[in-house]
């Protein structure tokens, strides 16, 4: 993929004058602070965004503009992008796996909050200011996702309560998160998380201030028209539910759905057999489609 300077033609335009042979991804900065926008006002909460889902300048400096300062960050890399465009940015580093030298990265990049699904990744975390939150991150087997994450992170709710209470021990503001794996539109799935969130904490005997409701919200792949003010509004009903007044704050940090309208790729087809039904394009799954196997 090419990286160009920003262009004031439509990507048709750009196409047709120059025929590229490589894929070009195109974004869009006003649909993108849009769709920020959109998040903010409906989500009644922190809205961050999980920079995994595209780490360009472009898209991370549009993101500041529209007022999203808190980012969900994977590894050092992300968390140099992040500053690069935003020194103050306040950062969440939430893959629940680390190296001694990740940690080490997060530390010196000033990270607040870490989320953990394991005592040794909290073993790990040993040496962290004491103000940070750690946020234990469990897993349901919850249906509605298009790739449920649920199988590689996220403590079962027995081990959850306990790794909540070894976090109150050591000294951190305790938290709680969960991700309901991507493309989910399907609010119950979050409604069961936030009542299991519920019952894990009077099992730990942990209080919590705040909770993250994970990335996960659907985008539009052409069926299936995601409604994410649904899910937000079945979230604050279980919260209510489940919390009574003794509800925590929540945050979210979606990924896909933040950016998937603001981008178009531009792939060319290089070859077609079996009269048009197999079709070769100039990119996939180790390009610019790596979602399309898992998740059409
Ligand atoms: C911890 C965490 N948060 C948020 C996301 C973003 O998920 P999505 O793109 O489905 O919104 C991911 C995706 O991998 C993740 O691992």
């Amino acid at each position: 993929m090419q990286h160009t300077a920003p262009l004031s033609a439509t990507p048709a335009a750009y196409l047709a004058k120059h025929s590229p042979d490589a894929p070009v991804l195109f974004i869009a900065p006003s649909v993108l602070q849009a769709t920020a926008r959109r998040f903010q006002a409906d989500f009644d909460g922190l809205v961050t965004y999980a920079v995994k889902a595209n780490d360009r300048p472009e898209v991370l400096s549009n993101l500041v503009a529209a007022g999203i300062t808190t980012f969900d960050v994977a590894s050092p890399a992300e968390m140099a992008a992040v500053r690069a465009v935003c020194p103050q940015a306040v950062l969440h580093y939430n893959n629940p796996v680390r190296s001694a030298a990740e940690v080490r990265a997060g530390i010196a990049a000033g990270v607040y909050s870490w989320s953990i699904d394991d005592m040794s990744e909290l073993a790990k975390l040993r040496d962290v200011p004491r103000d940070n939150e750690v946020a234990v991150r469990f897993a349901l087997p919850v249906k509605g996702a298009a790739y449920d994450f649920g199988s590689k992170f996220g403590a079962a709710p027995e081990q959850a309560a306990a790794l909540l209470r070894a976090v109150a021990e050591m000294g951190f503001t305790p938290s709680m998160c969960f991700h309901p794996g991507t493309q989910c539109n399907d609010p119950q799935a979050w409604v069961q998380y936030v009542h299991a969130a519920a019952d894990i904490l009077r099992a730990a005997g942990v209080l919590i201030k705040r909770m993250n409701i994970g990335g996960g919200f659907a985008v539009d792949r052409g069926f299936d028209a995601p409604d994410h003010r649904a899910v937000f509004a079945a979230v604050k009903a279980a919260l209510a539910e489940s919390f009574g007044t003794d509800a925590p704050s929540l945050l979210c940090e979606p990924g896909r759905a933040m950016v998937a309208d603001a981008a178009v790729l531009a792939t060319r087809i290089k070859g077609m057999r079996n009269a048009g039904r197999t079709v070769f394009l100039n990119d996939g799954i180790y390009g610019g489609l790596p979602d399309l196997r898992d998740m059409g």
